[in-house]
Order: structure tokens, then sequence, then C-alpha cells
């Protein structure tokens, strides 16, 4: 099939060359020319594990193109995907959908013959009438249809999400976009994916209702562990024993600091805004967003405790500065409510992260890029473990800080405290 993916940011590139990858000539569009050259020498504006070499093999077999040519993608496509972002607006909490209205504009400009479009952006519900609407001004309803298909990536294992997804949900109510669409998405549902049909708002609303349930299951953990940390229990002995639960499943029941990254904090805040536009109180909702906020400050607290309260010119080291691990991703990351506020306070800070330097420490008195593990923990009087990449799930502190007496603080739980507990090492975790 002939598709088009308008916006190549994270949704865009990745599901475009995966359907690229299962046969099909994409094209990816950008309107940021550099960027889309910089994809035609192969160079990946994200850290995706196994896209670049993904990128480069479709791209190498022409079935994956780039280009900032919207117009001419359009023409040359049987279907449309709408990929670009939805950002929470500056001044409240709904969703900025100008770059959606405004890729429906272009569209509808230039449709000449039968075209699905498909919004793959996480839109509030009712969106896609919008978008119908937008287009039905300039072009005869029989020859194009709006579908939603939401999509469920993970950042960091978006490629294997893409490949062996739980669901595909498309939303249409037209029967011949439904059947093209199943059958764009035969290869993976023929390896187990279940496919869902339903209206189109009902997949919009799917997109929110996920999210923000999984953002309720991650603040319920951290909420007990809390009072594991009161009663001296072990939340992952909880979460082990809830999660066997077949009812509520094991999987994001990990506690740890505050939720981030450019879904979560962003769609459960969308949704409360949506909700209430329709007169609906998502009070649920709404305390998950009050106890994600709650959690970072308590974070923080516990930080100074665990320096007595004396923060001027302690040396604090942070592995890992990202949202998760296997991401560059630093958007709604905790640390960057943390390292600002430390530096404050007077703490001298360094962070290795193996991503790289971040930008958004720059401007932060005495804060340190390492480039090395050992380079970042050395002299450190507290050592926080604040993204649970794999590099540090095995390290023998004592030889990576000359320091005589100080602090692991593990936010992950990635590691065996026992085996972390010496005498001159104080080891603490997240409601252990
Ligand atoms: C999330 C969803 O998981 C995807 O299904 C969805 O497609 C995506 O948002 C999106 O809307 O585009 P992502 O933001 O990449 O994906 O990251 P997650 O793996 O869901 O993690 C989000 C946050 O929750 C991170 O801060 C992570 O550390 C935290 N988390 C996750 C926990 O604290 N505990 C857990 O058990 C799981």
């Amino acid at each position: 099939m002939k598709l088009c993916m308008i916006g190549t940011g994270y949704v865009g590139l990745v599901s475009g060359a995966c359907f690229s990858d299962l046969g099909n000539d994409v094209i990816c569009v950008d309107k940021d020319i550099d960027k889309i050259n910089k994809l035609k020498k192969g160079i990946i504006p994200i850290y995706e594990p196994g896209l670049e070499e993904l990128v480069k093999r479709n791209y190498k077999s022409n079935r994956l193109s780039f280009t900032s040519n919207i117009s001419e993608a359009i023409t040359k496509s049987n279907i449309v995907f709408i990929c670009v972002g939805t950002p929470t607006k500056k001044n409240n909490n709904s969703a900025d959908l100008s770059q959606v209205l405004s890729v429906a504009k272009i569209i509808s400009k230039n449709i000449k013959s039968q075209k699905i479009i498909v919004n793959k952006s996480t839109v509030p519900v009712t969106t896609g009438d919008k978008v119908e609407k937008i287009i039905s001004k300039k072009v005869n309803k029989k020859i194009f249809s709006v579908a939603s298909n939401p999509e469920f990536l993970r950042e960091g294992e978006a490629i294997n999400d893409f490949n062996y997804p739980d669901r595909i949900v498309i939303g249409t109510s037209n029967k011949r976009a439904n059947k093209i669409l199943k059958s764009l998405y035969s290869p993976l549902i023929s390896k187990g994916s279940k496919y869902i049909n339903t209206s189109r708002r009902g997949a919009e609303l799917i997109k929110y209702a996920s999210n923000a349930f999984l953002a309720t299951k991650i603040s319920f953990i951290n909420e007990l562990a809390n009072l594991c940390e009161k009663t001296n229990t072990n939340i992952e002995d909880i979460s082990i024993a809830m999660g066997l639960d077949k009812r509520i499943g094991g999987r994001f029941l990990r506690a740890g600091p505050a939720y981030g990254g450019s879904c979560f904090p962003k769609d459960t805040r969308a949704i409360v805004d949506t909700a209430n536009q329709f007169k609906t109180n998502l009070s649920i909702i709404k305390s998950v967003i009050k106890s994600n906020e709650n959690r970072s400050k308590l974070l923080l607290n516990r930080i100074s405790a665990i320096l007595k309260n004396r923060i001027k010119n302690k040396k604090i080291c942070f592995l890992g500065v990202t949202f998760k691990a296997n991401t560059d991703d630093m958007r709604e990351s905790s640390s960057t409510k943390m390292i600002p506020y430390f530096s404050k306070k007077g703490a001298k800070i360094t962070y290795y992260d193996p991503t790289g330097y971040k930008n958004e420490f720059k401007n932060f008195k005495n804060v340190y890029y390492a480039s090395n593990i050992k380079e970042a923990c050395n002299g450190a009087d507290l050592i926080i473990i604040h993204t649970e990449w794999n590099d540090f799930k095995s390290l023998n502190f004592e030889k990576l800080n000359n320091k005589k007496n100080f602090s692991v603080y593990d936010m992950r739980n990635i590691l065996q405290n026992e085996k972390i507990k010496k005498n001159n090492i104080k080891y603490f975790g997240i409601g252990r």
C-alpha cells in the first residue's frame, strides 16, 4: 500500500519505518528540511534502539522515502497518517491542536482521488469530527474518510511494540476504510494481535483512557511504597503478589520517582480538561495528577533527609537523568525538578547518562556532566540512581567512590539492598 506519514517525530518516524518494513511504500514528511536531509543520510533525530538500522535498510530498498513536499506526498498516497504533536497549551491544560488542524487544511487542498486520512496523533475525543469538517469544506465526502488509529508505542521499546501490539485500535464507521486498514495491519493480526474496530470517538478516548489508567497504576503503587517505608515492608513483594492476580496484572506496578515523559503528564491533564468541557468530573485522574506532583516534592524531602538537611557543598551524583531507560528524552523527567532544586540549595551535582550531556541543566550553578560513571560517582556524598539503565545494575560503588562514607539512593530498586549495604555505605530504596 502507499502511505504517507505527516510528521516525522516519534510516532511518524517509528510507524513509517515499521510500515515500510512490512512491505508498504511509505513517504515520511516533515516541514523541517534539515531533519529530512539528515534522515536521507541515515541520521536519526531521536534515540530509539533499532530504529537507525530499520530506517537505513528500508530507505536503501526504496520502500521508505523522506520529503518536505507535503502536497506531493499526499497526492501519491492512498492512506495519509497525521502524526504531529499535540503538546499541552501554554496557558491551560488542554491539548494544542493547531498542528493537527493545520495539517487537515493542507490535506483538504490536496485530495484529488480516494484517500483515507488516519489520525495517529493523540487527540481529544471529537477531534476527528473537526478534521473531517475542515476537509469536507473543500472535498466531497464520498472520496475521503477520517479514521482514528491511536498508537501505544513506548519510547525505548517502540519497534517491538509496533510489531507485537496487544491490540490495534481503528476508529471508523466507514466499511471501506475499515477493510483497508485491517488489511494494512494484517501481518500483525496474523501474528496474534487483536484488531478492534470501534467508533472514531471511541478510539480517541481509548488512547487517553489507557494512558490515564497506566498513570493511575503507577501512582497507586508509589503511594503504597510510602506506606511500606513506614511499616518496614517491601513494595517489591507487594507488586509481585498483586500483579499475579490476573485481574490486576503485574506490569506498570514498579514504584519509583514521579512518572514523566511526553505522554502520561500531558495526557492525564488533557483528558481532565476535555471532561471539564463536557461537564464531567474525572476525580480519580485529577487525584493521580495531584499524587504525582506530591511525589516530586516528597522525593526532594527524602533526598534532603538522607543528607540530614545539610545540602550546601554536598556532592550529589545522579546516575541517569532521562525519564526512563533506553531513551534520551528529558521531557517531564523528575531529574529536571531535582537537579535545579539542589543546585539552588548549594549542592555540587555531577550527572552521568548513557545518552550524554543535557542542555536542560546548562544554566544551573555547580551542575557538571561526567563522561563516565566513575567520574560521576567519585567523591560523592550521595549517589542517586535516577534512571534504570542496565549500566547501573551491578556497580561496585566502593571502587567507584573514594569517599569513606556515603549513601546510595536507588530510586528504581534495581540493586539488591543486602549486597550494597556495607558499614560505610548507607542504602536507601523506594518502599523497601
Ligand atoms: C507511554 C505508554 O506506555 C505507551 O503505551 C504510549 O503509547 C505512550 O506513552 C504515548 O502515549 O505515546 P512512554 O511515555 O514511552 O509510553 O513511557 P512508559 O514506559 O509508559 O513510562 C512512563 C513513565 O512511567 C516513566 O516515567 C516511567 O519511569 C514510569 N513508570 C512506568 C513507572 O514509574 N513504573 C512502572 O511500572 C512503569
